[in-house]
Formats: C-alpha cells, structure tokens, sequence
C-alpha cells in the first residue's frame, strides 16, 4: 500500500509538543473586560488588546445592534459588487478625519489591510526593506507580492541605510514597512528617521499602527502622530480590533493611493465587506476615542504605574524596552516561560506565554488596559513577585524569528 499522505502531520504535531511550542485556544465567557471568565476561572486580564475598554462599552453594543437592525448581520458581498453600505464609507472618512489623511478603506481585519495593500504595492521589480521583528501580516504580504524581501535587525537604521545604497538602484519601486509598535516587543520603531530614509532613497513606507491607534499621539491617532509626522507622505495600516474594540482593518493615506487599492488589492476586492455591526461598532469607537481623551490618560497612568512597581518590587525580572502598554517579561526558554504562565493563571492572572516561532525569545506578554483598576495592578505584583524566586529570568536563547503576534 503506498504511504499515507498525512502521515507527517501528527510527525510535525508531536514534534511541536516536544519543543514546548504546541497552541491550543482557551475559552472565555462573558464580556470583555479587565477581569474575565477564563474557563470557569475569574481571571485578571493581562492578555487582551482592547486597551481602551471599549470592546465591552454599551455604546458600541447599541451601535452593532442598531446596524443589524437596520442592515443585517451580513454584508452580502464584497465592496465592489453588492456589499457597500453608506456605513462602509461614514467609517472611512472618520478614520481619514481621525488620521489626518485624504482617504481611507476599511477591509475584512488588519491581516487582510497588509497582504492586499503590500501585494498591490510591489511585485516582482521591486524591493520591500522589512524590520525583522515584523508581524505576520507584514512578513506574509512581502513574500506574496514577489518582491526581492531584505530583513533589517529590529529598528537598525544603519545596516537599512547601508542596504538602499547598495540595493535601492537595481529595483523599479522600493517599500520600507514597518510595525510602529512592536506588537510582541512593545517598543516603537524609529519612525521619522525611517521617513528620512524613504524619502532620501525614493521609497514608500508603510507603517503598521495596529497597537498605536487609540493609544499614542495627543489625540490617540496613533505612533505617527506621536512623533510629530502627521502629514508626512506615508502609507498607514491599522486594525478596528484592537483599542477600537471592534474587527476589521484600513489604509489611510492619500486619495490617489486608495482609489489604486480600490482596483488592485485582492483582499479588499474579493472578500465579503466589513459585516454592519462591525463597521458601526468601530464608527461609534472612532467617535469615543477622540471624545474621551481620559481613558488614554488612564491607560498611560496604568502602563507607568505597572512599569515602576515591576522595576521597584521585582528588579531581577527582565522587562524589554517598551514605550506602549504591551509590557513583556523575558525568560529562559519555552519550558520556563510555561511554567510562569501557569503559576500566575493559579494566582488569578491571565498573562500569555509567547513563545517561538512567534518570538526569539520567550516571554510574558503583559498588556494594560485604561480600565484595569489599582487592586489588579497590585494583584499582578504581588503574583509576580510570589513567583520570581523559582526561575532563571536569564534568557536569550534565540531560535527562529519571530512572526509577531500569536
Ligand atoms: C502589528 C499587527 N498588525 C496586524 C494585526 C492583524 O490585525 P487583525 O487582528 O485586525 O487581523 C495584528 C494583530 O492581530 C498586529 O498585532
């Protein structure tokens, strides 16, 4: 009989399990929140990317539910045939407004923003300059465009500057893309050097403010704001799941670039729009953000708090640079890492383990949350500080790189 086809795959499982890089979901009830329900268990939420609290916000559940009332639970098809809503459009020229950008399209999720908008970009001819500790989304979409992909070590504007002169001449078009908050790191890239740089070389960038928007900049417009570049020429990504607390991706950038993304990026083109409760949800989010400035306040309030109480209470752990609310403790492998995720679980926090291939290194994602309260900070130090004494902490075996978030 000839050998089974799908033999490999339990091969490929068990060999994951035996490295300690095996995945499996956890289930969460009720909504979200600061604490949640984590199989049974009420669990402090360190592990969520609605930074703002608004996943859970009333405002939001009227808004999707007054959308399905009105439209449906689905959009019925993509933008181009029968799927568009005027909601679709009111959502874009709020991000736009919110961005400070001509234009904007919203797609399917943030995932689906970079792969058609870095496949529309560059093909074959052309050059795309990645920072390695990219996100997936970035890595997938580079290597489906085509293009000729060079890596640069994490925000390391020496060896990209040395790489556009070397390479920049042989290339029709070139892309520099880029998180701007390191979605497993919580460090932000260099941002208006890289613009320095693509401008100097003749070159786009892209820039990834998934864990920016709502988070960073005066008005919560995200990195690019941050660092003074509001209206600089410049291709921005982001995602509605995240402090917007809703599902879906957008471009915003110029006229010209979303009308071309309207006609050559497959994944907007060929997949079913944004659902109506969705796009009313991130519309109603998008309002609130520029609204309540205090929730920001509140979230960097949380971030600098937790910072200063793992570096005063738990010195021997090591905290990566993070300028974000995605604060991660570094540890000495996948098994260790484990480890520390289970004991804080049985303490009550719900704090990630990332492991390779996502991340270099292992470690424990925390992220905070503007409604994360003083006694859950506190709770957090304290499990951390029970714990600290059982492990290494030293860490730094590197594996394979990482792929950005899980
Ligand atoms: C940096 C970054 N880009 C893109 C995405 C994808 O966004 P979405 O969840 O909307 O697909 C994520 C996370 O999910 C992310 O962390």
């Amino acid at each position: 009989m000839a050998a089974d086809p799908y033999a490999w795959i339990e091969q490929s499982l068990a060999t994951i399990e035996a490295c300690n890089w095996y995945r499996s979901v956890q289930t969460i009830n009720g909504h979200p929140g600061p604490t949640v329900l984590l199989e049974g268990q009420e669990v402090i939420n360190f592990a969520s990317n609605d930074y703002l609290g608004l996943a859970g916000d009333e405002r939001l559940i009227a808004a999707a539910t007054t959308a399905i009332q009105e439209f449906g639970t689905g959009s019925t098809g993509s933008r181009l045939l029968s799927g568009h809503r005027e909601l679709h459009r009111q959502l874009e020229l709020a991000i736009a407004s919110f961005k400070q950008t001509e234009d904007a399209l919203v797609f399917s999720s943030g995932y689906l923003a970079n792969l058609g908008t870095i496949t529309a970009l560059a093909g074959k001819r052309d050059l795309i300059l990645a920072d390695r500790y990219n996100h997936s989304s970035l890595k997938n979409g580079a290597i489906l465009s085509g293009a000729t992909i060079i890596e640069y070590p994490h925000c390391h504007l020496p060896t990209l500057k040395n790489e556009l002169q070397r390479q920049r001449h042989n290339y029709r078009r070139c892309l520099i893309i880029t998180d701007s908050v390191f979605s497993m790191d919580g460090d932000l890239c260099p941002l208006p050097a890289l613009l320095d740089l693509a401008e100097a070389f003749s070159c786009m960038l892209l820039v990834d403010e998934a864990h920016a928007t709502g988070v960073l900049g005066q008005t919560g417009a995200g990195c690019v704001e941050h660092f003074g570049c509001t209206g600089r020429r410049l291709i921005q990504i982001g995602t509605l799941s995240k402090a917007l607390g809703s599902l879906g991706g957008y471009v915003a950038g110029s006229t010209a670039l979303i009308d071309f993304l309207r006609n050559r990026a497959p994944t907007w083109i060929y997949t079913t729009a944004l659902s109506p409760a969705d796009t009313a949800a991130a519309l109603a989010a998008i309002n609130i953000v520029r609204k309540e400035p205090h929730r920001r306040q509140q979230l960097w309030e949380n971030v600098n708090y937790l910072k200063k109480s793992i570096q005063q209470y738990c010195p021997e752990l090591k905290l990566l640079p993070s300028e974000s609310p995605i604060l991660c403790l570094q540890f000495a492998d996948a098994k260790e890492v484990l480890n520390v995720g289970q004991k804080l679980k049985s303490a009550g926090i719900f704090a990630p383990a990332i492991r390779p291939p996502t991340v270099p290194t292992s470690r424990i994602r925390l992220s905070v949350m503007a409604t994360h309260q003083k006694v859950h900070l506190e709770k957090l130090i304290q499990s951390l500080h029970g714990i600290k004494d059982n492990f290494s902490f030293q860490a730094n075996k590197k594996t394979t790189p990482h792929h950005g978030e899980v």
